[in-house]
């Protein structure tokens, strides 16, 4: 039968008569073009275990598959002194490890592997051609007009109407020092510092977008008080951006919201005011915007033992009655949101202070829980880098537009001692394959996906990523 005969190996057809030959090469051809195409839509399409449809995921590409890599860290601690520090010395926290230790230790000898100077400071006015777009997690990171960003505990806008990703954070430029003998290191609110990007990389300086209160001792913004952790989102309603942060006093007994807006992403913001949401403190905070607009408030509550999440009211100027308690008696903080497949991801931090601890990754099927804990999710570096999430604390992660389960994990490495000097920590986070942080803390279905933040001692986005789609 001819169509038998189709499936035979090109040699063993013998057809001389040369139109039968075409026509029959021709159907061989269109069942090859066939196959070759049901094997690229079933590697773009392949069905996930719960039957949902899955892209082409970003980490296949050549690129991502570097920033997977396993990347190793060698850190030679001195062995250990006699005498520490004495603000060393007198740390209450529980996971101390003798990295974390050292890193806390003004006098340590390893202070330039943790702060590197200024001669390894990343100048991207400077650096060109093949050196250009790495980020060195921990190295000092300088804007277009060559001063430190200064963008702490901060968070990143994409802004569709002008194609330009918004850098918000602590503005910290200032002194630090202690309000009381056993208050935390501080420095006086100077404001919201923000900084606008295409690339992610170059970062231009847009100023102070909103300012501390110079005066007015009552004011929630004056400046011996606390503004901290930052974020800003756009209401496509009313068409304003708004910032949410966590406001407090001196000795951190307020623990409240404040909510400003803008109609532009570089501010001036104008400064509406302070809340306990839902009646509640609220120290370590985030939002969150999802995909059909509604956005969340995610805030450490209750001593910090109680991490709380509601919804925002339409306009993101307020919370509707709505809340959830998760993590109950966990005592998690710096919390960072993210969503991939429908599935919402946090990670969070321990209560330490400035001092760096483990971090752990979560994961919900509806932002508002249930939400089970997947583990550690740092790769690389070595066990006491990991359990210390590499010398940082989460603020914020970046979803990599095109690259779908691919994001960057932004963290800072707090400088007690200098609280301006703090760096910035920026690693690939992949969410892929099935997690294997299994029996700990997992304790049923679904099996989730896996969280994994690498390390890396210099790193850089694939080439061309802003306009892979
Ligand atoms: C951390 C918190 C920071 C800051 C610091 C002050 O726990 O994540 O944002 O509040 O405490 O000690």
């Amino acid at each position: 039968m001819r169509m038998r005969n189709l499936y035979r190996k090109p040699t063993t057809l013998r057809c001389n008569a040369g139109s039968r030959c075409y026509s029959a090469s021709a159907v061989i051809w269109s069942l090859l073009g066939c196959l070759l195409l049901f094997h690229l839509y079933s590697n773009i399409h392949h069905k996930h275990g719960e039957g949902r449809e899955v892209q082409l995921r970003a980490s296949n590409h050549p690129q991502f598959r570097e920033l997977q890599q396993v990347e190793e860290e060698i850190i030679q601690l001195p062995p250990q002194k006699g005498k520490r520090s004495p603000r060393a010395a007198k740390r209450r926290h529980k996971r101390v490890t003798p990295l974390v230790d050292e890193f806390l230790d003004e006098d340590s000898r390893l202070r330039h592997v943790f702060f590197p100077g200024n001669n390894s400071a990343i100048d991207p006015v400077k650096v060109t051609g093949n050196d250009s777009y790495y980020y060195y997690p921990g190295r000092i990171w300088l804007d277009t007009d060559r001063n430190p960003i200064q963008a702490h505990g901060g968070g990143i806008l994409y802004d569709e109407r002008s194609n330009t990703y918004f850098w918000y954070g602590e503005y910290k430029d200032g002194l630090t020092y202690r309000a009381h003998k056993r208050g935390a290191a501080r420095v006086d609110i100077i404001g919201v510092g923000c900084y606008s990007s295409k690339d992610l990389w170059t970062w231009k300086n847009e100023g102070i977008v909103l300012a501390a209160e110079e005066m007015n001792g009552t004011h929630d913004l004056y400046k011996s008080n606390v503004l901290e952790r930052p974020k800003v989102i756009f209401n496509d309603k009313t068409r304003k951006y708004v910032m949410w942060m966590h406001i407090d006093d001196v000795n951190y007994t307020k623990a409240a919201v404040g909510i400003a807006i803008s109609d532009t992403p570089d501010g001036p913001f104008e400064y509406l005011g302070s809340q306990r949401p839902h009646g509640y403190e609220s120290r370590d905070m985030t939002v969150f915007k999802d995909e059909d607009g509604v956005a969340y408030l995610i805030y450490s509550s209750e001593e910090n033992n109680v991490l709380h999440i509601g919804p925002m009211t339409e306009d993101y100027l307020n919370l509707m009655p709505v809340m959830r308690r998760v993590f109950v008696g966990q005592r998690r903080e710096a919390p960072a949101v993210f969503k991939h497949q429908g599935t919402y991801y946090m990670i969070t931090s321990g209560c330490t202070g400035w001092a760096p601890n483990e971090a752990l990754a979560h994961a919900a099927e509806s932002i508002l829980g249930p939400w089970e804990t997947l583990g550690n999710p740092c790769v690389g570096g070595n066990k006491m880098f990991r359990i210390a999430t590499f010398l940082a604390q989460s603020t914020f992660v970046l979803p990599l537009p095109g690259f779908s389960g691919s994001f960057i994990f932004m963290a800072d490495r707090w400088n007690p001692s200098d609280l301006r000097d703090s760096r910035y920590v920026w690693l690939p986070l992949i969410v892929e394959g099935p997690t294997h942080h299994s029996s700990e803390y997992i304790s049923r279905l679904p099996l989730w996906s896996r969280v994994s933040i690498y390390w890396h001692r210099k790193w850089r986005l694939p080439q061309g990523w802003s306009t892979f789609k």
